[in-house]
């Protein structure tokens, strides 16, 4: 929700801007913009609406160039996206920019304060009365830039991620934090800072994840941090270990493609990190020690997270209850964190999420939290916010994950849950070591079963080309394919903006049945068919075809029930019920790529969505 990206060094800090901010355009492409100290001390804005490539052709045809420099691009939140909200932004005397991800909740009363002193705001955004508010401390004189800065935050409320420079300030720029992601590059004579580290991750090998509550002040020579009261805190310099490639796009025709295709890669990795030669599944030091002190005594599971990821812990909860026979729950971090909960004590909160910065999900951990629980993370992005408010992680390694539609996280997260419920049934004494490894082995197969499935890419376009025209579509399954369902609807309405609904196949009757008629694609999960739920499912495909609506069933390559009520049918390998959701996913994905491909759609970057939704 909104990249930022600020450079200072010898060099010309505007080439670095724009390719930070092409990586991060992901976050929020409604308009762009930067900021750059000029050689002369003069400070140079430079914004449009749109994408960044409207920026850049400004620049082609005027250049800037300076150091320090800021940059920003945007997903609107205060104010419609237009080049007078887009960031950065100025005090009246055009000598502080700010660029700013994150809301500052407050600043109706700010603003009606400094507009009292005489301020005139140039835009509806919330970012705005912070150039004012520090332009406002700096005015009595006698106060450096850097504790203007700590004044205005001081008086600010809300999240902030942010990156300020100065008119006349050319050895120095600024950048805080609170709520919002950000992290610092440390280079050899330069210094960067990004909303996160694909951005820089072919310039710097070391970075500084800045805390809550952090101001640094950043000099080609270094960095130095303090709190917002002024006391300085320790510098943690630390190692990236992902390369560069991971962030490229390596030949594939958009990152969500490129990144549908490496989960067979990123599932065994996973697998290899958590799964010894025997078989058997051990966590990572945190998460082995948190659990070796709550097994005995948990009572229930909840597990927290948003959009495809809380699909994930719908899965998730069926694993707890079939595997370790703990009562279990989900539930919606934008939900949980306003319904009153009322947990049991020993409440084991398991939070899912590719970014550890959604809001809504860090806000409902903090909640559990108060409440006494333990929280074990189930998360992407080393250094997340969330891993770090967190007992204890299992880390779902999958790389970065730029297209905006999640596809490798939410199969890594899949099988973070089968890799944690194994674990925690073998230390609760109610999986035996056979089972274990009977368990791991089935597993060990999903990555080819994936690669089965990808090869199967031109078979599932074909068919999607005969649906992408259609007003909108239905998904069914039924338990562990219940939340596939659901997810599959969610990655086609997100990507190609044709209307879907998931729904549980048993509940069809209750209601979306009605829609059923002779243009209404259904897409039903048959899988896998030796299963008690196979037989129920066949009966929902009897009912739509009774209403001639338009079967594209999901079916196990031996198949020969499901296949005769579909018009289409796209086979995948079996595997057991439980891993059928890992497997029937990857269809889903491919067959919402295609539809949103035939219609047009910008598949990276889908309109009005942003990769972390950092704000409530
Ligand atoms: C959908 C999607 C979103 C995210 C949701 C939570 O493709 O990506 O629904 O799953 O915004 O994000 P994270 O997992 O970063 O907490």
């Amino acid at each position: 929700m909104c990249g930022i990206v600020g450079y200072i060094g010898p060099q010309n800090a505007v080439p670095f801007l724009i390719e930070g901010l092409k990586r991060l355009e992901y976050r929020g492409y409604d308009s762009a913009g930067i900021a750059v100290c000029q050689a002369d001390g003069s400070l140079s804005v430079r914004k449009q609406v749109g994408r960044l490539s409207n920026l850049e052709e400004s620049l082609d045809a005027e250049p800037l160039s300076g150091s320090p420099g800021i940059g920003h691009t945007r997903w609107a939140t205060h104010g419609e996206p237009s080049t007078l909200n887009s960031h950065p932004h100025l005090d009246c005397s055009g000598r502080v920019a700010v660029v700013h991800n994150g809301i500052i909740e407050n600043y109706l009363s700010l603003r009606a304060d400094l507009e009292a002193k005489g301020h005139v705001f140039q835009s509806q955004t919330d970012t705005e009365v912070l150039p004012h508010l520090i332009e406002e401390i700096l005015k009595p004189g006698g106060k450096s830039h850097v504790e203007a800065i700590r004044e205005a935050l001081r008086l600010a409320k809300g999240a902030y991620a942010l990156g300020i420079v100065f008119q006349g300030e050319t050895d120095a720029f600024y950048a805080a934090r609170c709520g919002s992601p950000l992290i610092i590059g440390v280079g050899d004579g330069e210094q960067f800072i990004a909303s996160d580290v694909p951005a820089i991750l072919n310039r710097v090998k070391k970075v500084i994840y800045l805390n809550d509550g952090e101001v640094a002040e950043l000099r080609p020579s270094g960095v130095t941090l303090t709190r917002l009261d002024g006391t300085p805190t320790a510098v943690v310099v630390q190692e990236v270990t992902l390369r560069a490639e991971a962030a490229e796009r390596a030949g594939f025709e958009t990152f969500m493609l490129k990144e549908i295709y490496e989960q067979p890669r990123v599932l065994r990795a996973l697998l290899d990190t958590h799964v010894d030669k025997n078989g058997a599944v051990r966590l990572d030091e945190d998460a082995e020690a948190l659990l070796a002190a709550e097994m005995p005594d948990i009572q229930r599971i909840l597990v927290l997270s948003c959009g495809t990821a809380y699909y994930a812990g719908m899965y998730g909860r069926l694993l707890f209850e079939r595997w370790v026979g703990i009562p279990s729950e989900t539930d919606l971090g934008s939900e949980f964190r306003y319904r009153e909960p009322r947990l049991p004590e020993h409440t084991l909160v398991i939070a899912v999420s590719q970014s550890g910065e959604t809001a809504d999900t860090l806000a409902s951990v903090r909640l559990a939290r108060t409440m006494g629980c333990k929280v074990l993370s189930i998360c992407n992005v080393a250094g997340s916010t969330l891993l770090r408010e967190s007992d204890a992680a299992l880390p779902t390694q999958a790389g970065p994950e730029i297209g905006v539609a999640s596809t490798k996280a939410f199969t890594a997260q899949l099988m973070a849950f089968v890799l944690l419920t194994i674990r925690m049934a073998r230390l609760r004494g109610i999986m035996s070591e056979a089972r274990e490894r009977e368990l791991t082995a089935e597993l060990a197969r999903i990555p080819n079963a994936i690669h089965r499935v990808l090869e199967r890419q031109a078979d599932i376009r074909a068919i999607s080309q005969k649906y992408y025209e259609c007003y909108n579509a239905l998904y069914l399954g039924r338990r562990f394919n219940y939340p596939i369902a659901l997810e599959g609807a969610l990655k086609n309405k997100e990507i190609s903006y044709q209307h879907a609904e998931g729904y549980a196949a048993g509940e069809m009757k209750h209601g979306p049945i009605a829609l059923i008629n002779e243009f209404l694609p259904v897409v039903c999960l048959c899988t896998p068919t030796a299963d008690e739920v196979y037989d129920k499912m066949i009966s929902n495909l009897k009912e739509v075809e009774a209403r001639k609506g338009r079967i594209i069933a999901v079916v196990t390559e031996r198949d020969d029930k499901a296949r005769a009520f579909a018009q289409d049918v796209i086979p995948v390998p079996e595997t057991i019920e439980e891993y059928s959701s890992i497997v029937n996913v990857i269809v889903l994905q491919l067959f919402a790529y295609h539809n949103a491909k035939a219609r047009g759609a910008d598949i990276d970057k889908p309109r009005n969505l942003a990769k972390s939704v950092t704000v409530e």
